[in-house]
């Protein structure tokens, strides 16, 4: 099947399954069908709007950053009432861009914003994010909830602003790729008290909800967070959450060729076509990533999975036992729906790939086009 695609639409290739997806929303759904659910995906993860658009008709709104991602569910046909506004940086241009579309959520992140740009409107309804102090045990690069982390209020400044009687919600999100429940119930029980003085009765408990990325991995289990989480949640009116990573993750894969096989008296490299320009993930967080080699080969071999650029960070993998590539092979790299195709970048002038779509029913789409190189210095003034 990939082998067919590959000829249609060539390699680097982005690939993403509905089916997958569709799978992922029931698992979230089934976990909350017993509160007043209003289920948000972060746009950040993966902002395709083709995408966007499949996982708005299973009842997601969207969790944006800024006006690029407000494009995107603009192009998706997401309403400004299904949508959250996010981030530690909002300006007053952007809420302009906001209001406009009539985006109605907003997580307020410092009490500078409220000062700034909350303390006298009226038309969004307006969520605290605060900061419960939290060690989320995941990368520190992508753990939010410390209280030396930039994100969010303290529970002291918090109540500064809760006096103002103009907060309806609170916002907790206290990192990605969290694999165990304690941290999450932590932070909920926390705010839960603070909801609690104030009468607060909508929540947005973030996203951050971890994926199996290797084989011997566990990802979130769910029942146990059906059955610690759900029960402190019931009496809120409305819970809203904004998962990205568990839902699209698993949903896509990354095709790519492999130019040759690099032998040295220290180490065996693969260098493929694709390296930290199109999954910057290992290169960041020291990431895993599965990677299959499509080939009938029965040796295997120990190297590093490296791109063609100029950095040492330039790799998809570090010392892994793969089947023994040939050039031209294709490998597969598994779960990049999420924070693959977009943290793509045009390092060392190379392009951003292909995207396409498996339908249900097995067809495939062109759901971005590659791009072209001229399209890279389309902007520049001679
Ligand atoms: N809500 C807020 C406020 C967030 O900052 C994030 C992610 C999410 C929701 C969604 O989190 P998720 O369910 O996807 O874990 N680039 C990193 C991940 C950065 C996450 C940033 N914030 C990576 O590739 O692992």
């Amino acid at each position: 099947m990939v082998k067919k695609l590959i000829e249609k639409y060539g390699t680097p290739l982005y690939i993403y399954y509905e089916e997958v997806i569709e799978k992922r929303i029931k698992k979230v759904k089934e976990v909350f069908k017993n509160v007043n659910f209003f289920p948000t995906f972060a746009v950040k993860a993966n902002n395709n709007p083709n995408l966007l658009r499949i996982i708005h008709k299973n009842g997601f709104g969207m969790d944006i950053l800024g006006e690029g991602e407000l494009y995107a569910c603009k192009l998706a046909g997401i309403p400004g009432d299904k949508i959250v506004w996010n981030g530690n940086g909002k300006t007053t241009k952007q809420k302009e861009k906001m209001k406009e579309y009539g985006v109605k959520y907003v997580n307020i992140d410092s009490v500078e914003e409220f000062e700034n740009l909350w303390k006298n409107d009226d038309e969004f309804t307006l969520f605290l994010r605060v900061n419960p102090d939290i060690d989320a045990k995941t990368h520190p690069y992508i753990s939010t909830g410390l209280k030396n982390h930039k994100f969010g209020v303290s529970f002291d400044l918090a109540e500064k602003i809760l006096k103002t009687g103009k907060i309806q919600g609170l916002h907790i999100h206290i990192g990605s790729q969290i694999t165990t429940i304690e941290p999450f119930k932590e932070a909920i029980e926390k705010t839960l008290e603070l909801a609690q003085k104030y009468n607060i009765n909508k929540i947005n408990i973030g996203g951050g909800w971890g994926i199996k990325y290797k084989k011997e991995e566990n990802e979130l289990n769910l029942e146990k967070y059906k059955k610690e989480i759900i029960p402190i949640l019931t009496n809120f009116e409305m819970v809203i959450n904004e998962i990205g990573r568990f839902i699209i993750a698993p949903a896509g894969i990354l095709a790519i060729k492999v130019i040759l096989v690099k032998e040295t008296e220290n180490k065996n490299f693969v260098v493929t076509e694709s390296g930290m320009n199109h999954l910057i993930r290992p290169a960041l967080y020291n990431a895993y990533h599965e990677i299959e080699v499509l080939n009938n080969q029965e040796d295997n071999i120990t190297a590093d999975v490296v791109g063609p650029l100029c950095e040492s960070g330039d790799f998809l993998a570090k010392n892994r036992k793969i089947k023994k590539p040939n050039p031209g092979d294709i490998l597969i790299v598994k779960n990049v729906g999420a924070y693959g195709y977009s943290m793509a970048n045009n390092y060392n002038g190379t392009t951003r790939p292909v995207e396409i779509l498996i339908k249900k029913d097995g067809k495939d789409l062109i759901i971005r086009k590659g791009e072209e190189i001229s399209d890279l210095y389309k902007n520049v003034i001679i």
